[in-house]
């Protein structure tokens, strides 16, 4: 099926980007939550996006694309990711759009980063993400959204855990429970999806 809908999508864009991540096992958005994603953004007319969890660049790079009036605040803290990020930023000449801040998201002091954010994107390490929304979401104009990817994480959220380690337990244990706290906020509106790797849709509603 996805083969089906691909030729249907707009042409594939990065795939040196995708078959690096490939190789060497960098976790990156899955298409069909991309799709998604960007559809998002263009619906919602996102112009200042911050991004938790930039990796190789490849999710900035696609939202950088939708139109050259958007600008990408995107943080990560692996110093090889951050080297590889920035080599794809200068190659695909997208660096003038795409801001790559350097450093722990849960340390990173906020006067750093604009004051308002139409759109969230949380991609980092899962274990944290109600703290990346609470810190970040500071920051999100009243109206704007939060997409928060891997919220079903390989299927293993709600799903059988005999094969998996503690460790995996664990993980799945707090993005279960993010997810029911994120249902319990009275000020956003989430919509839970089982595209790509799960995809959590948060609208700030108050
Ligand atoms: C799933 S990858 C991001 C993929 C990227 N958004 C994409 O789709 O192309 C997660 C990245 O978050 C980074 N990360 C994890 N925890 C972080 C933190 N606390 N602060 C900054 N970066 C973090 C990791 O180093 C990793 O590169």
């Amino acid at each position: 099926m996805i083969d089906y809908l691909k030729k249907l999508n707009e042409p594939e864009l990065y795939q040196d980007l995708v078959e690096y991540a490939i190789n060497n096992k960098v976790p990156i958005i899955k298409e069909d939550g991309l799709w998604l994603l960007k559809k998002i953004i263009r619906l919602v007319n996102a112009k200042n996006i911050l991004e938790i969890g930039s990796a190789i660049g490849y999710s900035a790079l696609h939202m950088a694309s939708i139109d050259g009036d958007i600008q990408i605040d995107t943080i990560e803290r692996d110093s090889k990711m951050i080297e590889q990020a920035i080599e794809n930023f200068n190659k695909y000449d997208l660096n003038h759009q795409i801001n790559l801040i350097k450093g722990d998201a849960l340390e990173l002091d906020l006067d750093t980063l604009r004051s308002q954010y139409d759109l969230i994107f949380i991609d980092a390490a899962k274990a944290q993400y109600q703290k990346f929304f609470l810190k970040y979401t500071t920051l999100l104009k009243k109206g704007g959204i939060v997409v928060t990817d891997n919220i079903i994480y390989h299927q293993l959220v709600n799903g059988h855990h005999n094969n998996i380690s503690k460790n995996t337990q664990s993980l799945v244990k707090k993005i279960d429970a993010y997810n029911h706290w994120l249902q319990s906020l009275d000020d956003y509106s989430t919509t839970f999806l089982s595209i790509g790797d799960g995809l959590a849709i948060s609208e700030r509603i108050k």
